[in-house]
């Protein structure tokens, strides 16, 4: 480990020229020093084997009762509150959680749905839930100062809006968020659209996320490793795959399921091998359907993605194996001296194959949105030390408490270019709005998505368009390596009318009075 960690550091010091390899090669030298605190950067010394062989699960998640008769309203209670869960068998730790799952229930509803939820707060901290990539009115985004005053210890808060999209999304809250979702609190959020003509044999939805825990078998400390465990972003030395790990799932060869995928993790990356002899057919992502499919050798999905896939298991009955989580490349620290593992084990029912039918066609027309008379915005993420060398993170050059709002009028386009000069990757996200991924061209990526959350990978810019429909408020943006967003990559777009004041800013953190 510590040779590999100083060959690189050797590696960047022959190329240090500009200020920005001098700020490498620090957070190399600190992340050398501070290995021995830091053992989300060394292959955990308990790995379980790849090869687990609990009971075989269904991976079905919890559901929550519906209060109320009207079939096109979903009403529900949901506690945040700590509960003693089991991830593997006989592995049990005291989780935060919604109504006592990790992960929480399943909330699943038809678009143009209206969802009630009277929310409560049992946990030792103040909370509040948001629903990661709805597109709701600012009240309901769940971000204190800007939706909500945060909901204290005991509090209650009730949540009330009409599903307005299809697709998968999830809900999480939006208050020590790092910590939070990596003590458990994150929940997967399914809209139908009624209209959909395909049909496989089974769904599935898989909720993709780590966490981290001690040798006793508590959680770690969310501070673990100080500013460079910040800095790198700390993952979950435990994968979880629908709160479970290493799980062993039954599937039926030749039969063709849909998965649809959330990657509800703290910071890690999660990188899907089908297997021998299988690809994914991608088929949505963030906002519902994409434009049209794509054959995938692996499934990559940064925190807050999600995928939309059809998988067809073709080995012979009888038989297992893994469906391997690769280590992916987000940067320092992520693969060095690191073991990939199985997320989970698919065990072929003993039941005789079925020939694998084609995978139905998947199309969704959905048009580029027009770039004409489009505002550029240029965000620059970086990482700086301050005098005691502690790292923090900036955009446009400046801490946190310093960032300006941007600001943006209802109806205006938006051209953002985000580059990226730090050694991390930073998965963008924009609070209530879509956007569309443009290629170095300018271009809308083909095929065309709706997303909320993008990947800017180390060292290399990312360029979107977004409209700005009629909802007046300040949504915030930020990486989604929640350790990131705290260390400075976060902030929010000031959206108002034309002659309306500025709306409330997030007070999670500071930023300075609008002008
Ligand atoms: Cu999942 Cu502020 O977001
Ligand atoms: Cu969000
Ligand atoms: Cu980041």
């Amino acid at each position: 480990m510590a040779q590999e960690l100083l060959a690189t550091v050797r590696r960047m010091r022959t190329r240090v020229r500009t200020r920005r390899f001098i700020i490498n090669w620090l957070i190399c030298c600190a992340l050398v020093a501070a290995t021995s605190e830091l053992p989300r950067l060394q292959a955990a010394p308990d790995a379980p084997a790849a090869q687990s062989s609990g009971p075989v699960t269904d991976l079905s998640l919890p559901t929550v009762p519906d209060l109320n008769p009207d079939p096109r309203i979903l009403e529900i209670n949901l506690t945040a509150e700590v509960a003693r869960v089991e991830v593997s068998p006989g592995r049990r730790v005291d989780a935060w959680t919604y109504n006592g799952t990790l992960p929480g229930p399943l909330i699943r509803l038809t678009v143009g749905d209206r969802l009630i939820v009277h929310f409560t707060n049992r946990l030792p901290s103040p909370t509040t839930v948001h629903w990661h990539g709805l597109r709701l009115p600012i009240q309901m985004d769940g971000v204190p100062g800007a939706s909500q005053p945060q909901v204290e210890t005991g509090g209650t808060f009730t949540y009330d809006f009409v599903v307005p999209d299809a697709g998968l999304y999830w809900y999480h809250p939006h208050v020590m968020s790092a910590a939070q979702v990596g003590f458990g609190l994150y929940g997967a959020f399914l809209v139908d659209d009624p209209s959909e003509t395909f049909k496989v044999a089974e769904e599935r939805v898989l909720v993709l996320s780590d966490i981290d825990l001690t040798e006793q078998g508590g959680l770690e400390d969310p501070e673990t490793g100080g500013s460079t465990g910040m800095a790198f972003g700390r993952e979950g030395n435990t994968l979880l795959l629908n709160g479970r790990n290493h799980p062993r799932v039954s599937m039926r060869s030749g039969v063709t399921q849909r998965w649809r995928v959330v990657n509800a993790a703290k910071s890690r990356f999660f990188n899907l091998d089908p297997g021998v002899g299988i690809r994914f057919t991608k088929i949505g992502d963030d906002g519902g359907l994409q434009e049209y499919s794509e054959e995938l050798e692996s499934l990559v999905l940064a925190p807050g993605e999600r995928a939309d896939v059809f998988y067809t298991p073709t080995a012979k009955p009888g038989t297992e194996y893994g469906v391997h989580a690769y280590l992916f490349d987000r940067g320092f620290g992520s693969v060095e001296a690191r073991q990939s593992e199985d997320l989970f084990e698919i065990v072929m029912a003993d039941t005789p194959a079925v020939t694998p039918q084609p995978h139905p066609r998947v199309t969704r027309a959905i048009e580029a949105i027009s770039q004409t008379g489009a505002t550029p915005v240029a965000i620059e993420f970086g990482i700086d030390q301050k005098e005691d060398k502690s790292f923090y993170y900036t955009i446009n050059g400046k801490p946190l408490a310093d960032i300006p709002p941007l600001k943006a009028a209802v109806g205006e386009t938006q051209i953002w270019k985000v580059t990226n000069t730090t050694p991390w990757s930073h998965p963008i996200h924009l609070h209530g709005f879509f956007f569309q991924v443009l290629d170095k061209d300018g271009r809308p990526r083909r095929p065309l998505k709706w997303k909320d959350t993008v990947s800017v990978p180390l060292k290399d810019s990312v360029t979107l368009v977004v409209r700005f429909d009629d909802r007046p408020g300040s949504w915030m943006y930020h990486c989604h390596v929640l350790d990131h967003a705290e260390g400075g990559l976060m902030s929010a777009v000031q959206l108002s009318r034309p002659g309306e004041p500025a709306p409330p800013l997030p007070s999670e953190h500071t930023h300075p009075a609008s002008p």
